[in-house]
């Protein structure tokens, strides 16, 4: 699809766009009266949620489409300084940074963000298409020609020039406003720097290490760690930042591999882990111990344990945004203090069932107990 053909769709689908309600067949958008009953959610009313390299060009044109469409839209949940829905989902992430990371709750909340994206996305944006997601497995020593980089039908390729802006692509243009302490007064562009030796924790050995792994701690940590770190600094730049990482739109397609190993080791044994959620709800204040009182699960040991790469030590250079929790002291990359109790863990330290999902409005709050099943009536999706 040309750029001008792009531009006419995206005038038609946002004159039409009021009509494309929240709550359209197979989608659930927020629902006044509560959340339906679990047999809301049959199989025809789940998304499909596909690898990018198995849906068709028309369909890659109009997710494209729909996330240009999100980076023009007005915002419109009263967050300072957002112009854009794009803005909005950014803000929603770097708020509340220190919280959704190295937790019990990292698989939980980024699984509740993909929901509240989806919605803008099929909501504001009219997208109808199946959501894709970033299938790493094949792209393991070719990560610059992976099919999600593509300059014509995907998001454009590695950053270029001294600033490492993304040179080609779709999103050549996209303006980020929202830095990691929350200011917006300097707009900045998309930034990559690719690296394959950072990216070698997608490979299958890394994937299988953490889809056997028994217990939750054990499979959160190992995914976070590889293939979820690897992902962020193999592409680099914005996505290397921990707390500014959703500004590249390929963070949605990686967080939703990520959902999909999640999910893959939840099936293993459903009976159990549809409820098997733990870890800290606060991240240690430093990468050697745990939060005072916190003698079991330490999520950051688990992290430095568990998994293989990445590693900056054995890949030359450091990306930017710096190691895991690098801006992330307790308490840092939010100014919301709102957030701090949010967690609604009955004071306690580990995560539990009923802790707080929060996306600045976007969607309503859920429970971590919500997303827990992807065909409950939140989630109400299917991996194909
Ligand atoms: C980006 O902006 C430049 C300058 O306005 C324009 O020529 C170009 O077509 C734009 N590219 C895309 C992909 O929007
Ligand atoms: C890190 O945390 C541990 C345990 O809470 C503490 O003993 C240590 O002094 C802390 N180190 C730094 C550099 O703050
Ligand atoms: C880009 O990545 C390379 C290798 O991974 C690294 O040496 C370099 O410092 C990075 N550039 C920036 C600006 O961070
Ligand atoms: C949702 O969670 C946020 C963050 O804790 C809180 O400030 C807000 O009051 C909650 N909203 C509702 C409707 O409960
Ligand atoms: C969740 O909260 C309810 C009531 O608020 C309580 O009965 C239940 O024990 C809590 N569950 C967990 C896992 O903390």
């Amino acid at each position: 699809m040309t750029v001008l053909t792009r531009a006419i769709a995206f005038f038609l689908l946002t004159v039409t766009a009021g009509v494309a309600a929240h709550g359209r067949p197979g989608r659930p958008g927020p629902r006044p009266g509560g959340p339906p009953p679990e047999s809301w959610c049959s199989p025809a009313r789940r998304s499909q949620r596909k690898p990018w390299q198995t849906l068709t060009d028309p369909q890659r044109d109009d997710y494209i489409r729909a996330s240009l469409c999100l980076a023009e839209m007005p915002a419109r949940h009263g967050i300072e300084g957002a112009k854009t829905l794009w803005d909005e989902l950014h803000y929603a992430h770097i708020a509340q940074s220190a919280f959704i990371h190295f937790v019990g709750g990292f698989l939980p909340w980024h699984r509740y963000f993909l929901v509240a994206h989806e919605t803008l996305l099929r909501g504001d944006c009219g997208y109808q298409g199946p959501m894709p997601y970033w299938d790493q497995t094949n792209d393991v020593s070719n990560l610059r020609g992976a099919a999600v980089f593509d300059p014509i039908s995907g998001f454009g390729g590695d950053g270029v020039g001294p600033d490492l802006c993304i040179g080609d692509g779709p999103f050549v243009n996209l303006t980020l406003r929202f830095n990691e302490d929350l200011a917006f007064d300097e707009p900045y562009c998309l930034v990559r720097n690719m690296s394959e030796c950072l990216f070698q924790g997608a490979a299958p050995s890394f994937v299988n290490d953490c889809l056997g792994a028994e217990t939750y701690v054990d499979a959160w940590a190992c995914l976070e760690k590889s293939p979820h770190i690897s992902g962020h600094w193999g592409v680099g730049g914005t996505m290397s930042n921990t707390l500014l990482s959703p500004g590249d739109p390929i963070f949605f397609l990686h967080h939703g591999w990520l959902d999909r190993l999640w999910w893959e080791w939840q099936s293993k044994d459903l009976a159990t882990r549809l409820t098997e959620v733990d870890g800290p709800n606060i991240i240690p204040t430093n990468a050697t111990g745990p939060p005072p009182g916190q003698r079991r699960r330490r999520g950051m040991d688990w992290l430095r344990r568990r998994g293989g790469p990445p590693d900056d030590s054995t890949c030359p250079g450091t990306p930017l945004g710096g190691g895991p929790g690098a801006g992330l002291a307790h308490g840092g990359g939010t100014k919301n203090k709102a957030i701090t109790d949010y967690f609604n863990d009955g004071g306690g330290i580990l995560t539990t069932l009923n802790h707080t999902l929060w996306s600045a409005g976007i969607i309503p709050n859920a429970t971590i107990a919500e997303v827990m099943d992807l065909h409950g009536p939140l989630v109400c999706a299917d991996y194909v």
